[in-house]
């Protein structure tokens, strides 16, 4: 019996794809290389923005034909999209032929689901729930090992789906997470360990036990071994001078943080629910390159935010002009339902969203060039 997954979205996402393919060798299944050789095919979704679910609608589409010729293919879909009761709704609706529906808090119960399905059962579930420490995992990004940290958001930026589909934030606990990092560290096949949280600044905030981000990545840096260690995202208004401390000091950890901006002006930056200010971002930045001079900053940027007029989009502009990043993302803004900025007056048309994603994609190119940065 074969498996084959196919994954959407960001770093957790992919890492939660491992999980995905843990729990299906543990029931027996391996890797196919192709869809077409697979038993099972797992779509694991992102909302983020349009674009992507646009993708998944028409991949999963295509597997109606598949389906046709083998009856007994099981196709499952599970990730952000699925948490979106609506999505799900129209999933099952479009695509009869699909076998689950599983929201982002009921993984654990995924091989009940298969063995349901065999029956003749399709479900859909959506329970909020814990973070399962017992899946396994089939880790298979080469010499990076990913750690989940955390899950969930709290800050509901008001563009963003991100806390409607993945709950509230939640910290797994210290000793896990270097149970967790000990026991790769004793594998001896990987190099690299990336904490990964929507905001890994954040860690420890649910907690009772006093732990926080820069603890836990000195006690992480305390363990012995030939590793380096690097995380993923960070929050501008939650970067802490501990962190860059911690980072600045520890040899350990790899110089580089991603820290999105979203955008380099007040107005927009207050509607967008951010909690810092052009003034602020700046000075973490100044901080970050006083004390560690030699890290790589990355950024994220939304251009077309509903309202924004054409000088505030300006003031991204001369932000990453200022900064020099070493890269950036820019992504023009996508409505997602049920957030605030979905529902803004003045949303902006797309033709100036394209020609301001291109502007800022231009910047970026010629100071990589100027910079000779990758
Ligand atoms: N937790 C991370 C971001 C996760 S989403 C953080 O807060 O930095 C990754 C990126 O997608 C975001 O940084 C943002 O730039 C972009 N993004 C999120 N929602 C979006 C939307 N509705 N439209 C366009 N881009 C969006
Ligand atoms: Fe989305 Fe903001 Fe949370 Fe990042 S911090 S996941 S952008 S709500
Ligand atoms: Fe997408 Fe979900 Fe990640 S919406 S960006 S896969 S948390």
């Amino acid at each position: 019996m074969k498996y084959f997954i196919v994954t959407y979205g960001c770093q957790m996402n992919v890492h939660e794809s491992e999980k995905i393919a843990g729990i299906l060798e543990n029931m027996g299944y391996s890797e196919a290389e192709k869809r077409e050789q697979a038993d099972i095919i797992v779509f694991n979704t992102c909302a983020i923005r349009e674009g992507a679910e646009d993708r998944v609608f028409g991949n999963v589409g295509n597997l109606k034909k598949m389906k046709k010729r083998n009856k007994d293919l099981i196709i499952a879909v599970c990730g952000c999209m699925t948490q979106k009761e609506q999505t799900a709704q129209k999933l099952l609706s479009t695509f009869p032929f699909v076998d689950i529906v599983i929201g982002t808090f009921n993984l654990p119960q995924l091989g009940a689901y298969i063995e349901a399905v065999k029956k003749g059962r399709q479900l859909d579930v959506w329970q909020e729930g814990d973070i399962d420490e017992t899946l396994p995992y089939k880790r298979t990004s080469g010499e990076n090992a990913w750690v989940n940290i955390m899950q969930g958001c709290n800050n509901f930026c008001t563009y963003c789906i991100v806390p409607y589909v993945r709950g509230r934030e939640k910290s797994r606990s210290m000793e896990n997470i270097l149970n967790e990092i000990k026991q790769i560290i004793g594998e001896k096949k990987y190099k690299k360990i990336t904490l990964l949280g929507q905001n890994v600044n954040s860690y420890g905030n649910d907690l009772t036990d006093g732990s926080n981000f820069a603890g836990l990545l000195r006690e992480i840096c305390k363990l012995e071994g030939d590793f380096k260690v690097s995380f993923m995202t960070s929050h501008p208004k939650d970067l802490t001078d501990e962190v860059i401390e911690v980072v600045a000091s520890e040899d350990k950890i790899e110089k580089y943080i991603h820290l999105p901006a979203q955008s380099g002006n007040d107005r927009v930056l207050k509607l967008m629910n951010r909690k810092y200010t052009r003034e602020k971002y700046l000075s973490i930045i100044e901080k970050i390159r006083a004390k560690i001079p030699d890290c790589r900053i990355t950024s994220d940027f939304i251009v077309g935010f509903p309202t924004e007029t054409e000088e505030e989009f300006e003031d991204t502009y001369s932000l990453v002009k200022q900064v020099r990043f070493d890269s950036i993302f820019a992504f023009m803004y996508s409505p997602r339902e049920g957030t605030v900025a979905s529902k803004m007056e003045d949303q902006i048309p797309d033709e100036i969203k394209h020609s301001r994603v291109n502007k800022l994609l231009a910047l970026e190119k010629k100071i990589q060039k100027e910079d000779g940065k990758r």
